[in-house]
């Protein structure tokens, strides 16, 4: 949530900042700003703008502003409103010291209340204005050390990057618990909250650890502890949409190659085993867990309840998913049998971290299966596979999605193989895994079909999503995909549940996506849906292909190969991405930035 640019060097055109802050603007997109010091006037100068970052662009170029450092940021409002006097940077009473942060400070509220009764203006309703009122109260000509005196008072998350009128040549930045990176390309700098943005002007990072305040100068960087730079694993096309109109659509295309990378060199087909780097270390103790507690929020948290039907049913490994949200306040009983899995795209989700440090404290196995290297999740949990999905951009998640439904059937392998599985049954999950790129190629090319029905429904108001065992997740996340790209009211059902309540809103103007795969359960999803036809519900289903009977009771149907029942998910959910990315993109929507939302929800 909300993107962080900072820049020293030679370069005097903040316009190269504003380059690398876009490519964060799918962290947030409600306002955005920039504070530029000019050495000749030996003063800083803001620009802030209400909505997207070409706005800021536009200002910039009406106005004469130049120097170095700059600092920038696109916010995503968590404390104030939406405006131009809560968009950061934030500065302290005269305008000498200016901040922009991601993260929350906890305990703004006492703090603005003591600094204001020592006489400090505040003009903002954020939480980070507190920031830079709070290190002009300790500036005594030195940034950093005011900077250090300010955050032992300071109770929340942060990265920080913070330039100075009085300390000119230099930014200082900080980090607790939220992401920030220092490029380096000779003697400039580029500080940033995530690699995407400064991919393509470096590849040599730092990244900053947890309580660590960085000074960077134009001659040199200083940190408390001597870093080696890293090579970060990221191209420049990664982060380009490569035609694509959007992110989504280019995202939701490349599953067949994403996928690809998720299973490499992870499948021994002879042995019917996975190999799976990441978990060598724990491989033992994995071998005596009973108990496993998957915890994820949004998309992650369907792609864990898909996880615990294959673990139940191939590994034979009681498994229990939970909201990151709710984990975090429950008094979980956990023993040394009990591991915790935490599944995060960003691997920076607040209410996940939070889950995971709790499972942590009480002193179990963590484990995790994310996308982003580097990222908190990954850091902190004791072991873990990494997606290789390849950054995802659009908000909605698509590839991270199908690669996590990936990993998790090759982590069923894993512990299956160590438990009862046979060779065979191991050798015939390895060989289907082995198949899904091609099968989920083959599903693409129904996408001018999913076109066209999204142009006959995209004017109804509602939609119900039904599916059954593996799928009923499928439907739970083909309903949160509407609902966040395309702004329809959408409900994901148990298609058992139907007549237990929601089968009251049936008529001929309420359709129904129903996932009517070739499965064990599929005649008892094909009565659900004959209930929802005998009602005038128009129904558009999901099939396996050589399914002609489902004709007879559905308006459309859409086929996907046959594969293993538990494979199933990754085939039939990308019928149901295209379509809401089609509604999206029919009611003229933003759909790589969709309204209220922001790729990563770093705040509880
Ligand atoms: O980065 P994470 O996987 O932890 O994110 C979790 C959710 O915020 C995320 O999946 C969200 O639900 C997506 N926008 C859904 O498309």
């Amino acid at each position: 949530m909300c993107g962080i640019v900072g820049y020293i060097g030679k370069e005097t055109n903040p316009q190269i900042g504003l380059e690398a802050l876009k490519r964060l603007e799918y962290r947030g997109y409600d306002s955005a700003g920039m504070a530029v010091f000019n050495f000749e006037k030996k003063q800083i100068y803001c620009l802030k703008c209400v909505g997207r970052i070409s706005n800021l662009e536009d200002k910039l170029s009406n106005s004469a502003i130049f120097g170095t450092p700059f600092i920038m940021h696109t916010r995503w409002a968590t404390t104030g409103r939406v405006n131009e006097v809560n968009a950061h940077p934030h500065s302290d009473c005269k305008g000498n010291i200016w901040v922009v942060h991601n993260g929350i400070i906890e305990n703004y509220q006492e703090l603005k209340e003591e600094l204001i009764k020592e006489g400090h203006r505040f003009v903002s309703e954020t939480d980070t204005e507190v920031l830079s009122h709070l290190i002009e109260k300790y500036f005594k000509g030195n940034l950093e050390e005011a900077v250090r005196k300010a955050l032992k008072e300071v109770k929340g998350t942060y990265a920080l990057v913070i330039i100075s009128r009085e300390d000119p040549y230099k930014i200082v930045a900080a980090s607790l618990s939220s992401p920030l990176l220092i490029g380096i390309n000779g003697k400039e700098y580029l500080i940033a909250s995530d690699p995407a943005a400064i991919v393509s002007y470096t590849k040599k990072i730092i990244n900053l650890e947890d309580n660590e305040i960085a000074t960077i100068t134009p001659e040199k960087f200083f940190i408390f502890k001597e870093k080696v730079p890293q090579e970060i694993e990221l191209e420049v096309e990664d982060i380009q949409k490569e035609g694509y109109s959007h992110f989504m659509l280019k995202e939701i295309m490349e599953q067949p190659r994403s996928l690809k990378h998720s299973q490499q060199g992870r499948i021994l087909l002879e042995e019917g085993l996975a190999k799976l780097g990441g978990l060598e270390d724990v491989k033992d103790k994995l071998k005596e867990i009973k108990r496993l507690i998957i915890v994820a929020c949004g998309t992650a948290y369907h792609a864990g309840l898909v996880g615990e039907y294959m673990l139940e049913e191939y590994a034979g490994i009681p498994v229990e998913v939970d909201f990151g949200s709710e984990f975090r306040y429950r008094k979980p009983i956990l023993d040394e049998n009990t591991a915790l899995l935490a599944i995060s795209q960003s691997g920076e989700t607040a209410d996940t971290i939070a889950a995971l440090r709790e499972a942590k404290r009480k002193g179990i196995l963590t484990l995790g299966i994310v996308n982003v290297v580097g990222s908190t999740v990954s850091r902190e949990t004791d072991a873990g596979v990494y997606n290789h999905a390849g950054p995802e951009i659009g908000v909605a998640s698509t590839k991270a999605f199908t690669s996590q439904l990936e990993v998790l059937a090759l982590l069923t392998l894993f512990l299956g193989r160590q438990r009862e599985m046979s060779l065979v049954m191991g050798q015939r999950i390895a060989k289907e895994i082995l198949k899904i790129p091609e099968l989920v190629e083959k599903v693409l090319q129904t996408r001018s079909e999913v076109k066209k029905i999204a142009e006959k429904y995209k004017d109804a108001k509602n939609f119900l999503f039904i599916g059954r065992k593996y799928n009923y997740p499928i439907a739970l996340e083909g309903a949160l995909k509407l609902k966040e790209i395309s702004y329809i009211h959408a409900e994901g059902y148990g298609a058992g549940e139907m007549k237990h309540g929601p089968l009251a809103l049936i008529d001929k103007n309420f359709p129904t996506i129903a996932i009517l795969t070739s499965d064990s359960v599929y005649k008892k999803t094909l009565s659900n849906a004959e209930e929802i036809k005998t009602r005038e519900g128009p129904i558009i289903a999901i099939a396996t292909e050589g399914n002609d009977e489902i004709k007879n009771i559905t308006e459309d149907v859409i086929y996907i190969p046959k594969t293993l029942e538990m494979l199933t998910p990754i085939l039939s959910v990308i019928p149901l991405q295209l379509f809401s990315y089609y509604m999206g993109v029919l009611k003229g929507y933003d759909v790589d930035k969709p309204r209220n939302l922001a790729k990563s929800v770093t705040v509880e």
